[in-house]
Order: C-alpha cells, then sequence, then structure tokens
C-alpha cells in the first residue's frame, strides 16, 4: 500500500550553529523554527540563502539527520559531490540556509513495533537513520545498525551512533576498518544466526546496488524492508514529475510512476524493486 507525505511543510531560513568535519562530509548544525517537526526519513529542500543572480538556481535535497525539539536544532550530514553540497560543506556559524521541508514520506518507524529493527547504511546513506536510530531507540525498540562504505573515509557518524548506544556493526569493502566485504553479505550473516528472523524489520539507505541487495535479502527471508531512494529533485513537492521512478507492480496506467519527492523518498523496496 503507498503512502503519501504527511503534513504540509514550511518555508523558513534556518542558521548555522556548527559545521562538524567527519570524514568525506561534514554534520551542519542549524538552528531553525521549524513546523511542523520533521521525521526520519523525510528531507528537506535547501539552497544557500544568499546567492548570486539565481545561482544556484535549484534547491536540493537532503535528509534530516537529526532533530533537537528542545532546542530547535537541526542536523544535515552532507557528502561534498558538487555545486550546492560544497557550498553548504564550507558553511560556517552564522551563516544561513532558505529551506522548504519537511517533504516527503518518512520511514514507517510503526512498523518496527514489538519487532527486532535492522538498520542498512551506505556511504552517506546513514544521514536518514541516525534519526531513524534514536526514534526507535526512544520506543525502546530492538535496534541492530550495520554501516558500510568503500574504505574508513566513508564510514560516517560512528561517534554519533555509539553516543546513542546502538548496537552497530561496521564494513568496509578494504577491510581497513571493521569486516571486510559487503554490507549486506554482514547482514545476510546476522539474519541466519538471528532467532527472530520472522519478527525483523529492515529500514535502508544507500547506493542503488545496496538497496537491490537488500531486496534480495527481504525475499529470501520474507520480512519486511523499507529503503529511501534518491532521485534529482527540482520542484521537491510533487508538482514537476521530475523525480519519478517507476514503479515494480503497476495496478494501471496511473501508477506506473512514482514520485521519489511525494510518495517517497521511501518506498517499501518491493513496490519500486521488480528483481532484487
Ligand atoms: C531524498 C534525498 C535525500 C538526500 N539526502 C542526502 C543527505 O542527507 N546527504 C547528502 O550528502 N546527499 C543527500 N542527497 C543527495 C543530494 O541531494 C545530491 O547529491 C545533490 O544533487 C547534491 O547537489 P550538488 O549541487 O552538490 O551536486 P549536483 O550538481 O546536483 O551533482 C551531484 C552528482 O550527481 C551528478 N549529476 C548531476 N545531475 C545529474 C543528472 N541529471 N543525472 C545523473 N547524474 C547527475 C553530478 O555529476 C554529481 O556527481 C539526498 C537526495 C535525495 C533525493
Ligand atoms: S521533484 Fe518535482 S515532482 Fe518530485
Amino acid at each position: 500500500m503507498l503512502r503519501d507525505a504527511p503534513a504540509r511543510e514550511s518555508h523558513y531560513t534556518a542558521e548555522v550553529v556548527e559545521n562538524i568535519p567527519d570524514g568525506s562530509a561534514v554534520h551542519l548544525v542549524l538552528r531553525a523554527e521549524t513546523s511542523p517537526p520533521p521525521e526520519p526519513g523525510q528531507f528537506l529542500h535547501v539552497t544557500p540563502r544568499r546567492r548570486i543572480g539565481s545561482d544556484p538556481l535549484l534547491r536540493r535535497p537532503f535528509s534530516v539527520s537529526d532533530w533537537d525539539a528542545d532546542r530547535g536544532y537541526l542536523r544535515l550530514l552532507i557528502a561534498p559531490v558538487g555545486r550546492v553540497s560544497r557550498l553548504l560543506s564550507g558553511m560556517e556559524p552564522g551563516d544561513e540556509l532558505d529551506i522548504l521541508g519537511p517533504l516527503g514520506t518518512p520511514f514507517p518507524s510503526e512498523a518496527a513495533e514489538g519487532k527486532n529493527a535492522v538498520l542498512i547504511a551506505g556511504g552517506i546513506g546513514v544521514a536518514p537513520l541516525l534519526f531513524l536510530t534514536r526514534t526507535l531507540l526512544q520506543r525502546e525498540i530492538d535496534t541492530t545498525v550495520f554501516v558500510g562504505g568503500a574504505g574508513s573515509e566513508d564510514l560516517l557518524a560512528r561517534p554519533v551512533f555509539e553516543q546513542l548506544g546502538a548496537s552497530i556493526h561496521l564494513c568496509t569493502e578494504d577491510g581497513s576498518v571493521g569486516h571486510e566485504g559487503l554490507v549486506t553479505d554482514m547482514v545476510d550473516r546476522f539474519l541466519q544466526q538471528t532467532q527472530r528472523v520472522d519478527n525483523t524489520v529492515i529500514f535502508c539507505c544507500g547506493p542503488d546496488g545496496m538497496l537491490y541487495a537488500v531486496t534480495r535479502l527481504s525475499r529470501r527471508y520474507d520480512i519486511p524492508a523499507y529503503g529511501s531512494f534518491e532521485a534529482h529533485m527540482a520542484c521537491g513537492v510533487g508538482a514537476c514529475m521530475g523525480c519519478s521512478i517507476a514503479r515494480a507492480h503497476p495496478q494501471g496506467k496511473e501508477d506506473c510512476y512514482l514520485r521519489v519527492c511525494r510518495e517517497g523518498p521511501v518506498f517499501a523496496l518491493k513496490e519500486v524493486i521488480q528483481h532484487g
């Protein structure tokens, strides 16, 4: 069953409080009065407040990596890969961002009630899973986190997961930290050994290859899996169809495409990936 994005977004300015380098990325801590509050898996559509003419022309989507309601602090985890992410990664305290959000459909964290939650992150995919980890642990849900990357520089946010008190397993393809190999192979071994495999739910975010591998695992073990997907976006609010991806099992003509910014970015993997 497809879900749709919850409450309406707002448009506001956020001020950078701190820029914390972390391997190949940075954590931006922002002060903002955001309403409605974000949920894990939702994203913000962001541009630097001070632009040169119309540059950058389009906002870029970034997941909320944490939200401190008491202090009004938002966190983003940003990998500098292009024009806007480099501008944001270089921001200093006092700099301002122009934000539309929160946007998109969150992780269905209620699906983990009374279950064993397995979270799988690849590279920058840890961003939405940090916020989800905090939320699940606050609800006393049994949560195990697997984080993978190409090398040690890509294993992001390790101290944050440790502060949260999460049970965390690390994995690198070059073997420099944690287990050597693919994070999904490590999850496969974990699922083989766990006593509660039929009571497990998976939440994940990472590159497409990882999402395909997780889909195969969810089919093999017959467990539900939800993943956050990426697409290049223009409007971010469901109007332009620029972020559409094909649906795995279309019911009819209108059902063929899904908007990552609206029905997503979080989907049940089987809705989107036909053959894992
Ligand atoms: C829901 C969602 C959440 C996200 N959360 C995060 C997050 O938490 N942290 C984070 O760092 N990133 C996140 N991203 C990814 C981020 O939005 C993109 O990397 C964004 O494009 C960066 O903007 P940029 O201007 O720096 O780079 P861009 O100029 O947009 O380019 C980024 C990369 O994509 C390539 N590219 C650009 N346009 C295209 C195109 N049309 N087709 C194919 N490739 C293209 C570029 O060559 C470059 O390698 C998220 C994306 C989505 C959809
Ligand atoms: S970005 Fe416009 S519909 Fe998704």
